[in-house]
């Protein structure tokens, strides 16, 4: 009891120091380089011949181990899985809700061209780090643990519980890492204030046309999808007496119509995405970012026919991918599509499908907290709009556990940055890992200082730390 009393006092007294960043920006650098080191590839399951490596995986995890100590001594860990990862830092307000910062380091497998340095290497090289997972995904997962290691080693406790959850498997959807950790929240009635996780990378000016300062797409929806195949079948024959119309024909058709068939852009689109009302509408059809946000998209990604040049194939296959926005869903696309192909002789056989996400209320105190938090790091002059993620995300599985999901990649990008992301050459800056890792550690003490709370003072700490002392709620 007593020693208790005397470490506690020994706290008050010793530890008056602002939060403080605790590596150099080189420092930081070198530690992300090593974490893009490792392996931690997803292959889909029905890709045989790429089992996934989770002796990678695992080394990551102890890797994790020995670069964030006071993480992993202060937060409580649950292993999910086997490779997911939960880490709780209790607040000691129980009555706010927890905060949780979300991410995932599985990561895309890699084209073995195209690349400058070696995706798995981690080459630091003119100011910019390179390798598989620099922006997706190892970028939040280790910008996140480095703020938390940062206001822990300056003795920050939190009022508010901050929950760190990282997954690895969501380039496969998710199904073992965070929709089981959602699980785990759903079974211990744990309702988040907010999720943060991953979304579109902050737009540099120059990203779309007519853009001229640092702008965040907040990703407050993302859309739902539906996949099919398309089959037609038919009799097949010899090449020198063919049918009238083929298998190959009777599909093409059917894939002419959907694509002169687009789905329209959707009315009042501009009112719920911030970013599409920033541009005049003739910007918004020519720019295929813009455009996608405004309506459900169609893409023939595959086909496959025929065996033989000379030999009328017996069967016609097309896989067809369909992102659907908010305000239309999977029946009604369905349904246009019969429509569309009109043509009985081509069936459909539905692969996956997904609603479009709940849409989060850009008018709440976590929005805002949000938005002061980006502009504190990126420039005041940032300008934060409520917008879509461009694409999806292991967001969800939390529906049930919020209402506020924000989806940010917190790293400023020009545009054709986007196609590095999943492709080569994917690379952050030093200067913009340090500036996520801020960005985390800022959000962490606003998500504390405010929300009703009001009351900057933590008594370990020394208030007149700007960040500390940061009242603008
Ligand atoms: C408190 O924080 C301010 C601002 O960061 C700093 O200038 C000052 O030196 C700190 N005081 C102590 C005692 O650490
Ligand atoms: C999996 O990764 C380990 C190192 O983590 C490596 O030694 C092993 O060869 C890899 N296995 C395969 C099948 O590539
Ligand atoms: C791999 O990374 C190391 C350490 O950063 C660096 O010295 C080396 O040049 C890199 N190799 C290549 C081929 O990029
Ligand atoms: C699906 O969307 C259509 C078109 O917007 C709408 O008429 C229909 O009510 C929706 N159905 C459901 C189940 O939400
Ligand atoms: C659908 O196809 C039938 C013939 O199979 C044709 O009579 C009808 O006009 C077509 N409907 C549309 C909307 O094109
Ligand atoms: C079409 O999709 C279904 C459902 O995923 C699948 O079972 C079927 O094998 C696919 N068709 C072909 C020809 O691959
Ligand atoms: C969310 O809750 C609804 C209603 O209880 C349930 O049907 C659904 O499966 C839940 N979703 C998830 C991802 O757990
Ligand atoms: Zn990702």
């Amino acid at each position: 009891m007593t020693l208790v009393v005397v470490l506690l006092t020994f706290n008050f007294i010793s530890n008056v120091q602002s939060i403080v960043l605790i590596k150099t920006p080189k420092q930081y650098a070198n530690d992300f380089a090593e974490s893009l080191k490792f392996q931690t590839v997803s292959y889909d399951p029905s890709d045989l011949e790429h089992p996934v490596n989770y002796t990678e995986f695992s080394r990551f995890l102890s890797f994790l181990e020995t670069k964030f100590p006071l993480v992993h001594s202060n937060l409580q860990k649950t292993l999910v899985s086997g490779y997911s990862l939960s880490f709780k830092w209790q607040g000691s307000v129980t009555s706010l809700k927890p905060l949780m910062i979300h991410g995932h380091y599985d990561v895309v497998p890699v084209t073995p061209f195209g690349w400058d340095y070696p995706p798995f290497n981690g080459t630091i090289t003119n100011g910019y780090i390179y390798g598989r997972g620099a922006i997706d995904n190892k970028l939040i997962v280790m910008s996140a643990l480095e703020a938390v290691e940062a206001l822990l080693f300056s003795g920050y406790s939190p009022k508010r519980t901050v929950y760190l959850n990282f997954g690895h498997d969501e380039e496969i959807g998710g199904p073992n890492g965070h929709k089981k950790i959602s699980a785990m929240f759903a079974a211990q009635n744990v309702r988040a204030e907010m999720i943060i996780d991953e979304g579109n990378p902050i737009m540099a000016p120059g990203f779309l046309p007519g853009l001229t300062t640092t702008t965040v797409a907040l990703g407050l929806f993302e859309k739902g999808y539906l996949y099919y195949n398309l089959t037609v079948n038919s009799a097949g024959g010899h090449g020198a007496m063919p049918p009238h119309e083929s298998a190959i024909g009777i599909l093409s058709k059917a894939l002419i119509a959907l694509e002169k068939n687009q789905f329209a852009p959707i009315e009042g689109i501009s009112t719920l995405n911030g970013l599409v009302a920033l541009f005049p509408p003739e910007v918004v059809k020519n720019n295929l970012y813009l455009e996608s946000m405004t309506k459900t998209t169609t893409a023939v990604t595959m086909t496959r026919a025929g065996t033989k040049p000379n030999v009328i194939a017996n069967q016609a296959v097309a896989w067809v991918n369909h992102r659907i926005i908010r305000g239309q869903n999977v029946s009604y696309v369905y349904d246009k599509v019969v429509e569309i192909i009109n043509d009985t002789r081509v069936i459909i056989t539905v692969d996956a499908g997904m609603e479009p996400s709940p849409y989060t209320d850009p008018n709440t105190q976590s929005f805002k907290l949000v938005k002061k938090s980006l502009k504190a790091v990126y420039g005041d002059d940032t300008n934060v709009v409520p917008s879509m993620m461009f694409a999806n995300t292991d967001t969800r599985w939390y529906w049930n556990i919020t209402d506020n999901i924000f989806r940010v990649m917190p790293v400023v990008g020009v545009y054709d940055d986007l196609a590095t992301i999943h492709g080569y050459n994917e690379k952050i800056s030093i200067t913009g890992y340090v500036k996520a890792i801020k960005f985390y550690k800022k959000l962490i003490l606003k998500l504390n200082i405010c929300n009703g709370q009001g009351n900057p003072t933590n008594n370990q700490i020394n208030n007149s730390d700007p960040d500390l002392a940061d009242c603008d709620c």
